[in-house]
């Protein structure tokens, strides 16, 4: 059951950018929802933000056709879409003028938490913190929240950040990594911390290595331009999943706060190795043929308008955490779109038995622990039992399976979205689930010697088809340490 519904204290929410993409598509069915499940106190504004000049009407008739848009059976209900509209307000505002600015200010006299969501292309964050300022609106009850990328390297995170604590403390920044929002994420903390039968055996001495696969079977879609000059490992590697590898790699923090967990978090990533150049592999998607199962898809070039793009849309490398629980064990992390199935999967692969009292016959067996992110969220445990019959000893591995959505019945509920629980969070005030500055930069820190690596190499992607489980030599990487990938699950 998702009990955070206990109400929000009146608030004033801000969306800069409140017409665009991540307003349709996230932060807008978001807050529609949170309002449904009560969490709205009264007196909660919505205000959305843009050069457009509509007025409020006009504004709640397009948040009216994106919510019906989204499918949410509550949009539906009149009475409830009027009562979300009642709490939404417009101001046409230029982030680099003085248009719109006094307006905003005038209507937000009240002392009480604001939050000002940056929607907006990042070299607008300068002059959206400057004017927030100018027009006393930065006061310490304020908070900004900033979508990934944060920055495109080391220089212009350290650059965004500079900008930012201008006028605004760390504390009051809230830097969105959408994985962190979501429950099966947040989950990985409970079942490391909340049991005590895995963290004695979360260490080098009893893991042989860790594999993280974010497979995606979307391409890229209308975001070409933007894809094109990240590639996989700007848009997935550097945030989503090495998010994922701290909170699995992580120290204990000494509890659930937003600091001393971010804090073990950094740790993580200060401490890893630099990637060799033998250890990555990437991809990128060859066009599907008509005729060919599934039907004609256009290729990576194609579809981002590139014909010499040497952009990655795939990318697997190995590498390690030179820390004393995790010295000698590899960590895998591979990520791609347009792959055979949408799967994003933690394997724990526990080392085998130091010596078989069952004989050679008896073969070789080892734990697994796999934690399914999506879909299909849950838990697998691989165990090693005897085959039933009379054929002697006999040693097969059975799983041990938890479907979250199985266990916990109609109890499970609906799986709120990432952005309702990031969006609450940030209204309350609670950083545990953003990234800190100083983690963003050791993140770019460790992900620009790879890239600058490839560029002074003069490397290329390797093809790969639509449909597949990535480039060949990504199996390799495994195969060569004796070790393979375990399947994203169709
Ligand atoms: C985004 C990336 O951050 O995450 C996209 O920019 C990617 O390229 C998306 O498709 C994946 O998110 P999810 O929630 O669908 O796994």
């Amino acid at each position: 059951m998702y009990s955070g519904a206990i109400p929000v204290d009146p608030f004033d929410l801000v969306i800069f950018g409140g017409t665009g993409d991540l307003a349709r598509r996230k932060i807008l069915p978001a807050l529609f929802r949170r309002f449904c499940a009560g969490q709205f106190a009264e007196g909660a504004r919505i205000t959305g933000a843009a050069r457009a000049g509509m007025d409020a009407e006009g504004y709640r008739a397009f948040v009216a056709d994106v919510l019906r848009d989204t499918a949410d059976p509550q949009a539906g209900d009149d009475t409830m879409l009027g009562r979300f509209l009642g709490t939404v307000d417009y101001v046409a505002i230029d982030a680099t003028g003085e248009n719109g600015w006094a307006e905003l200010a005038a209507r937000m006299t009240e002392d009480r938490a604001r939050a000002f969501f940056f929607s907006v292309r990042p070299r607008l964050f300068g002059d959206l913190a400057e004017r927030l300022h100018q027009h006393g609106l930065a006061s310490d009850r304020a908070r900004i929240v900033v979508e990934k990328p944060f920055g495109h390297d080391l220089a212009s995170a350290r650059d965004l950040n500079a900008t930012l604590a201008t006028h605004f403390h760390e504390s009051q920044i809230f830097r969105i990594d959408h994985y962190l929002g979501k429950e099966t994420v947040q989950n990985l903390m409970a079942v490391r911390f909340g049991n005590m039968l895995f963290e004695p055996l979360w260490n080098s001495q009893y893991v042989d290595h860790i594999q993280i696969t974010v497979a995606e079977t979307v391409g890229v879609g209308g975001r070409g331009d933007y894809y094109d000059r990240a590639g996989a490992i700007r848009d997935m590697m550097q945030n989503h999943l090495m998010q994922l590898l701290c909170l699995i790699a992580m120290e204990p923090p000494a509890k659930f706060d937003p600091d001393a967990v971010r804090d073990e978090k950094l740790k993580v990533i200060r401490a890893l190795d630099p990637v060799q150049p033998h250890h990555i592999v990437r991809g990128q998607y060859n066009a599907r043929p008509e005729g060919a199962g599934g039907g004609a898809l256009p290729g990576y070039r194609e579809e981002v308008g590139n014909p010499r793009s040497k952009t990655e849309s795939y990318i697997a490398l190995r590498t390690h955490i030179s820390n004393w629980r995790w010295a000698g064990t590899p960590f895998y992390l591979r990520t791609g779109k347009r792959l055979v199935a949408r799967s994003s999967v933690i394997n724990v692969m526990f080392k085998e038995t130091p010596h078989s009292i069952f004989g050679q016959e008896a073969g070789r067996h080892a734990n697994l622990l796999s934690i399914r992110l999506q879909p299909n969220e849950g838990i697998t445990l691989q165990v090693t039992i005897k085959e039933p019959g009379p054929g002697g000893m006999r040693l097969i591995d059975v799983p041990l399976d938890m479907t979250f959505a199985e266990a916990l019945g109609p109890a499970s509920g609906r799986a709120p979205d990432a952005y309702e629980r990031l969006i609450v969070d940030v209204l309350r005030g609670n950083q545990t689930l953003f990234m800190r500055g100083d983690e963003v930069e050791a993140a770019w820190a460790w992900i620009d010697p790879i890239i600058a690596g490839w560029t002074s190499r003069g490397e290329v992607p390797k093809p790969y088809d639509i449909g597949s489980t990535g480039p060949s030599d990504a199996e390799q990487l495994m195969t060569r340490d004796d070790r393979k990938w375990r399947g994203i699950n169709p």
